[in-house]
């Protein structure tokens, strides 16, 4: 039912699902480059990709390309309803063909570059400064302290959902 699973990651959280995903269900995953070269236009697949600014990183891309199945999103944000919410509107995420999953993924300054970079660096000193003439509200004290302690949070256990999805859906065929 799913040809492969596709994924795009600056940072390599989203690669680690990819890996993980593809040896628990037993399908190939592959970076979008490698993609190409590997499976036909339209094919069907499961899309990892990560968190920039809100936006999921390639999705228009990819979804012009395959046939999206599912869509697991990898980011800092602790998984939460409203992140997800959040998420699914501000990528205009169709859920009747797309199943969406929020993957916490990680953090560390030293693997930025460039524009990456320079916005996390700004988001750091102006949470910070907010910090200091009132009390951040819970998201943005996560986030600091996200971008103050570089954590990874990419466990097995996060991708249990995905699983459990799939193994639904193969039955159903
Ligand atoms: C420039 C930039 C913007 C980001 N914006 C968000 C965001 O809006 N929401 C979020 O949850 N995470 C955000 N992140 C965090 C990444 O999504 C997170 O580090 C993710 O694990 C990166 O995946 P990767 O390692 O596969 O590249 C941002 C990271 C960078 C570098």
């Amino acid at each position: 039912m799913i040809d492969a699973i596709v994924y795009v990651s600056y940072a390599g959280h989203t690669k680690r699902y990819a890996q993980m995903l593809s040896s628990k269900l037993g399908i190939p995953s592959y970076s979008l480059k490698e993609s190409k070269k590997n499976i036909s236009k339209k094919s069907d697949i499961i899309f990892l990709t990560w968190v920039r600014a809100g936006k999921l990183v390639k999705l228009k891309k990819v979804r012009s390309r395959y046939n999206i199945k599912a869509i697991g999103a990898v980011g800092m944000s602790n998984p939460s309803k409203v992140n997800t919410a959040n998420l699914q509107n501000n990528n205009k995420i169709n859920l009747t063909k797309e199943k969406f999953f929020y993957l916490p993924g990680g953090f560390n300054m030293d693997n930025l570059k460039g524009i990456n970079l320079t916005l996390m660096l700004a988001m750091k000193r102006s949470l910070t400064k907010i910090s200091e003439s009132r009390k951040l509200s819970l998201e943005q004290r996560q986030m600091l302290d996200m971008l103050n302690t570089n954590k990874d949070n990419v466990k097995e256990n996060n991708i249990r959902e995905i699983y459990s999805w799939y193994m639904r859906e193969s039955k159903k065929k």
